[in-house]
């Protein structure tokens, strides 16, 4: 991809992308996976290299990305903060500057959404959110696929949104506008939802509730994450206190739709944000959710790199 490529685009928000491309990724993960179950060779990304690079911890993201990488016949370098001149004194800019001259895609995890805007801004080629402070699309992309899978289209459903105001819940407001649905946010208060964090225009998409159980009730998924985010790990003490009675448990997943599904990004801790019950029974679909980061991102970097198929 050439610098100033007017096709070339960055995900660094949900909002980086429209209703419609959204429907043609759904579709392409769906092509995508079902190739490799049946063990068919799609190598569309040959000599494309991505680089990745972690300030953050990561399972789910990193094998995800790498494997697809490698599945699509591209290859793949991997760099730390600690291994790399990234944590020391060397400028995002420039280190934007340099990688997206010796790569064809970059994936960032990091703290602030700032810095991995300026990379973005002085990079060459396409840049993917893998995870910020404040938002997580790659997981949300999965997350919705794996809805349509299982339930169908998720445009004029409810989603309830149990736990921390954090980057999972920014990202589900951000898709809520975009595809047209409603999010249901319970918090306890101190940790809500700021609209213009979220980075959403309009109001209607989500609405509030003290009760997590009733945040829940009529609910078509019901989802939650960790209470304490990485990069929060001081606040991690007054945070369990803060957050006890937000446990997906199974009264408030009987309060929701009977055909109602459970997601949760991973990782999980059972007894804390959801109970074991829950989480390890019929209505959840976490695993799914997990192994189609990998199918709905095949799809996001075939179509940052090559555009439309066919
Ligand atoms: N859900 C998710 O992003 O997992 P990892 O932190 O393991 O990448
Ligand atoms: N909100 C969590 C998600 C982990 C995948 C975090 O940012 O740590």
């Amino acid at each position: 991809m050439k610098p100033g490529h007017s096709l070339m685009k960055h995900y660094l928000q949900f909002k980086d992308l429209r209703a419609e491309e959204y429907s043609y990724l759904f579709d392409r993960a769906r092509i995508i996976k079902t190739r490799f179950k049946n063990y068919e060779r799609y190598q569309p990304l040959a000599d494309r290299t991505l680089a990745m690079i972690f300030e953050k911890a990561s399972t789910r993201t990193r094998v995800s990305f790498e494997a697809g990488m490698y599945q699509m016949g591209g290859s793949v370098v991997h760099l730390t903060t600690g291994d790399s001149h990234l944590g020391r004194s060397e400028p995002v800019e420039d280190t934007a500057r340099v990688i997206s001259r010796m790569v064809d895609i970059v994936m960032i995890r990091t703290y602030e959404q700032a810095k991995l805007a300026a990379f973005a801004a002085h990079s060459r080629v396409p840049v993917i959110n893998g995870l910020t402070n404040e938002y997580h699309p790659c997981q949300i992309l999965a997350d919705i696929f794996t809805f349509i899978e299982h339930r169908g289209s998720i445009q004029g459903k409810v989603v309830a949104w149990v736990g921390d105001g954090n980057n999972m819940a920014n990202t589900w407001l951000q898709a809520a506008e975009i595809l047209g649905f409603t999010v249901h946010v319970s918090t306890p208060g101190g940790y809500e939802v700021d609209p213009q964090l979220a980075g959403i225009s309009r109001r209607d998409c989500y609405k509030v509730f003290k009760s997590p159980l009733e945040a829940c009730r009529g609910a078509d998924l019901v989802t939650t994450d960790v209470w304490t985010s990485m990069g929060f790990e001081a606040e991690n003490s007054a945070r369990q206190k803060a957050f006890a009675d937000w446990c997906v448990d199974a009264e408030m997943m009987a309060a929701a739709r009977p055909e109602a599904l459970f997601m949760h990004c991973l990782p999980a801790h059972r007894g804390e944000e959801v109970s074991a019950e829950v989480i390890d029974g019929p209505q959840s679909v976490v695993w799914d959710e997990a192994e189609n980061r990998l199918h709905a991102q095949k799809a996001l970097m075939e179509y940052l790199l090559l555009g439309r198929i066919g």
